[in-house]
């Protein structure tokens, strides 16, 4: 059956690198996977006084989560931890209490910066929010990467010297999502 894996992307920045990260791993996955960019940029911030009456852009964006098979995080990494936008996402679509939607839902943490650590820092402080969120998360391979001149071309494909290695993790990726959904 068709897997539908929500994107969420940790940077809305037009031309973000991570962007182009998502679509390169839509290009390396299998046919019956399809990526959807969930829209983060117009959540209101989190407010627990909003529990009751939710705004209609984060009743959206549950939905969306509810609806797909996995979720995949390509995140930008702001001094050293997630972006507050990322977290804001996280934050409204995990209430009210019991009513989260990111609860089961299989996922990926990948990342690209141009820094040397590439994301490795703000994936660390991703992974135990993701495991709170009970959201069973691939563990390996990781993906860090840096930034170089050429990585993406502009059809959103990753440069042929790290696209074996993208592969490899688009396949345990795959593999994973099918696991946890049994189909
Ligand atoms: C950064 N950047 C950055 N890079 C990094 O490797 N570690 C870091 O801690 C930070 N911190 C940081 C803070 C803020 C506020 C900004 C704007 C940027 C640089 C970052 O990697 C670069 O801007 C990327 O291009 C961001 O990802 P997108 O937007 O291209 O997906």
């Amino acid at each position: 059956a068709q897997k539908k894996i929500a994107v969420v992307i940790g940077s809305l920045r037009k031309d973000s690198l991570n962007r182009k990260l998502a679509l390169a791993i839509a290009h390396l996955a299998p046919e019956d996977f399809t990526f959807e960019h969930v829209r983060i940029d117009d959540l209101p911030l989190y407010n627990q006084d909003d529990d009751g009456n939710q705004a209609p852009s984060v009743r959206r964006l549950k939905t969306e989560i509810a609806a797909a098979d996995g979720v995949l995080f390509v995140t930008a990494e702001y001094n050293r931890s997630i972006p507050g936008v990322l977290k804001n996402a996280l934050d409204n679509a995990s209430r009210p209490y019991g009513q989260s939607a990111w609860a089961g839902k299989p996922a990926g943490v990948v990342g690209v910066s141009v820094g040397p650590i590439g994301t490795a820092a703000a994936q660390q402080h991703l992974r135990p929010i993701l495991a709170y969120l009970d959201m069973p998360t691939l563990a390996q391979p990781e993906v860090y990467i840096q930034n170089k001149e050429g990585m993406f071309d502009d059809k959103g494909h990753i440069a042929e010297g790290s696209k074996q290695f993208l592969q490899g993790w688009v396949d345990k990726y795959v593999a994973w999502i099918k696991t946890h959904t049994g189909k």
